[in-house]
């Protein structure tokens, strides 16, 4: 995933003050995205976090915005937009996530090591979800008829990394 940093973004304060007070806990990573979900849940954006031609998204392939990087390293909170039929690789990442849908729906299907099927779900808007690795190969895909957006928590600076894939299974 690629992403960009955009303009400062307002009416993240809370949520932003919440995660990090969440990773100052220094627990394992599997709490840590379980604690940063709740925060997730209590102050997630409405889509109007992105400017309209944000959520527009691109006909190319889904958009990762980059709306805050925590000034030590320690976390970065991402939207996503993906329009009707796009969706990721399968793949893993590097670090824990949280996430959650702000408008649309999104259907993800998670695998086995061996990249058997273990499970799906349909996230609607409001629902939120915290994971960490190992265990966490998975691919997410817009199957609704409008544009879907997705707040992700990452626990690294997504800046300095790139991305937040760990590996790709293709
Ligand atoms: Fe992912």
């Amino acid at each position: 995933m690629t992403s960009t940093l955009t303009r400062p973004v307002e009416g993240l304060t809370d949520l932003v003050d919440g995660i990090r007070d969440a990773v100052a806990a220094h627990t394992d990573w599997a709490v840590t995205a379980r604690l940063v979900a709740e925060q997730l849940r209590e102050h997630l954006p409405g889509p109007d976090v992105l400017t309209a031609e944000q959520r527009r998204g691109s006909p190319d392939d889904y958009v990762a915005h980059t709306l805050h990087v925590e000034p030590d390293g320690t976390f970065s909170v991402i939207a996503v937009v993906w329009r009707t039929g796009q969706r990721t690789r399968i793949h893993d990442h590097v670090t824990w996530c949280a996430l959650g849908v702000i408008q649309g729906v999104e259907h993800e299907e998670l695998f086995d090591a061996d990249l058997n099927p273990i499970g799906v779900s349909d996230n609607h808007v409001g629902d939120v979800a915290g994971f960490a690795p190992p265990g966490d190969i998975h691919r997410v895909r817009n199957t609704g008829g409008t544009t879907a957006i997705s707040i992700h928590v990452y626990g690294t600076d997504v800046s300095r990394l790139g991305g937040t894939a760990r590996r790709y299974y293709d």
